[in-house]
């Protein structure tokens, strides 16, 4: 039934959601995957009469394309495509999530704020991104080849030219602004303060760590490709549209003719469609790049192809030029990559899914596991009643010296309590039951069955009580160790053999002398 709902409505399609298909990158990646033929997309965009106007001017296959309205500046717009996105396709899963869409708004003097309250490049480029692939996560993961794209930025890749070379680098430093919850006036996310062009570069580096982080957290678990990739200097999309005049009509030719990093919209649109596409690309963990690092002395070369040289300034080269890009250190870290991702889940109000590990097919295991999940969870909550070293609001205990002294006198007495009543039990149960039979303690079953510590140590707690016994056994040399921490207990506790004596004897009047008396009368 279901099956026949997904193929009534997408065919044998992947389905496809991209953010920022109405400009640049996301337009041409997703004229890329239409004209494939082998994809319904689904384009996130803040203007559907804008995205109407390009679909027409491109010549979108419209009944395989769908936009939908998704202002990245606010989290309840997110929420609100997510929503609208899930009742839209029914039970067919997401196969391809591209976070593309984003903005570079370096000439601004002070920080605008989104809908949150937060400065909007993060929240645009990475915060709403983070927001919507926790909703996605879990759907994705009935997808047969489900991946998450996140379009990054050599700017935010310290160890390159580009990125490490010029001023502002990009750099998180500890988290302080994300951890003091990144809300007005806070700005940037490292909590210092605020330059457009370091809000770009740091939410492009979030975005690459991130792709490590979900990698690491939930390849294993979904089976979802996490990736990153840097399609080149795209250099006369309207992404600059905010930079001044000159640089707008020279930064182009700059990328052209001097470095060879500037590739063209419709190249670049085809790299992010083959991370999308290429089966090579469901590698997870990757950051995607093509052709190599930045060169130099490209000018005749670039100046005979109009620019369009390959293997230059991660730009250049085709399809089969893809490889396997250099993350920098900072990418890399994972533990800061781990607190990013706390800080951006409290920020974000995210819920990410807790995902199955154990699946069976089998109905009769499925029941089993089932029942021994109750039984776990119901043991699980017996223990967790103790939290030794926590207070009760979960802050641990800042133990001084004394109370140290005093929780090990306590666990001690506890335990020569604990030991003390099994010995009262074999006192009580050697005179209810009378001695073991010899053959009982000669049985096979006494030669096989190991020796615990526990019984070693509960052994020598009596040998301690009863110096002559231990003479007798002889004790190992890991014995005479327990026996001197068995000694060590009792003093410190302030057990002693005569207290024990003292607890048999009354325990023996009160329960043995009675039933004893009884048994007479009845002999009698
Ligand atoms: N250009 C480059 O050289 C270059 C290099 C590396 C990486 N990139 C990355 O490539 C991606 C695409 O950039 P581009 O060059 O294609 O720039 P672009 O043409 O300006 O495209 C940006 C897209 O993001 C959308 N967008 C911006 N703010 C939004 C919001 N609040 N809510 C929803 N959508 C929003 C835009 O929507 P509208 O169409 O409504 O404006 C547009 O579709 C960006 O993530 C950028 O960082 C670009």
């Amino acid at each position: 039934m279901r099956e026949q709902e997904q193929k009534d409505q997408f065919g044998d399609k992947k389905l496809v959601v991209i953010t920022g298909a109405s400009s640049g990158l996301g337009r041409k990646t997703t004229a890329a995957l239409l004209r494939s033929g082998q994809y319904h997309v689904i384009g996130a965009v803040r203007d559907l009469d804008k995205m109407e106007a390009v679909a027409e001017l491109d010549g979108f296959a419209m009944d395989r394309f769908t936009p939908m309205q998704c202002e990245l500046n606010s989290f309840d717009s997110v929420r609100k495509f997510c929503n609208d996105v899930k009742a839209f396709k029914k039970s067919k899963p997401i196969d391809r999530l591209i976070c593309n869409a984003g903005v570079y708004q370096p000439s601004l003097p002070y920080p605008k704020w989104s809908a949150d309250g937060h400065e909007q490049t993060m929240q645009i480029n990475f915060l709403s991104h983070f927001l919507m692939i926790s909703e996605f996560l879990e759907d994705m993961t009935k997808s047969s080849d489900p991946r998450i794209t996140m379009v990054g930025s050599v700017t935010g890749n310290d160890n390159t030219v580009g990125g490490g070379g010029v001023y502002p680098i990009a750099d998180l430093k500890e988290l302080d602004g994300f951890k003091a919850g990144f809300k007005n006036p806070i700005s940037m996310a490292d909590g210092y303060g605020f330059i457009g062009a370091k809000a770009y570069k740091d939410s492009k580096l979030c975005l690459m760590m991130m792709a490590n982080v979900l990698h690491a957290k939930y390849h294993k678990l979904t089976g979802i490709a996490f990736s990153s990739m840097y399609p080149g200097c795209i250099a006369e999309s309207p992404l600059f549209r905010e930079k001044r005049a000159w640089f707008r009509k020279y930064f182009p030719l700059f990328m052209k003719y001097i470095t060879g990093g500037f590739v063209g919209e419709e190249e670049a649109g085809l790299r992010l469609f083959q991370v999308a596409h290429d089966p090579r690309c469901s590698k997870s963990g990757v950051y995607w790049g093509w052709n190599g690092g930045p060169r130099e002395g490209r000018g005749s070369e670039a100046l005979e192809k109009d620019g369009q040289i390959s293997g230059s300034g991660g730009a250049g080269g085709g399809w089969d030029s893809i490889f396997e890009n250099d993350q920098s250190g900072k990418v890399l870290d994972v533990e800061l990559g781990f607190k990013l991702f706390q800080y951006a889940t409290d920020i974000t109000g995210a819920e990410w899914p807790k995902l199955k590990v154990v699946t069976s097919p089998c109905p009769t295991l499925k029941v089993i596991g089932a029942i021994s999940k109750q039984m776990i969870e119901k043991e699980e909550l017996q223990r967790m009643k103790e939290r030794p070293g926590f207070n009760a609001d979960g802050t641990p205990i800042k133990l001084t010296t004394a109370k140290k002294t005093k929780l090990v006198a306590q666990k001690v007495v506890g335990g020569v309590v604990g030991n003390t009543l099994g010995r009262v039990a074999r006192f009580a149960n050697k005179r209810l039951l009378g001695k073991l039979p010899e053959e009982a303690l000669k049985g096979s079953f006494m030669d096989e069955k190991a020796e615990t510590k526990e019984d070693k140590v509960s052994e020598l707690v009596e040998a301690k009580a009863k110096p002559e016994i231990a003479e007798e056994a002889k004790p190992s040399d890991n014995k005479i160790t327990v026996v001197e921490e068995a000694a060590v207990i009792f003093d410190a506790a302030g057990v002693y053999k005569s207290d024990t004596q003292l607890i048999e004897e009354a325990i023996s009047r009160q329960v043995f002398s009675s039933s004893e008396k009884k048994d007479s009368q009845v002999a009698a």
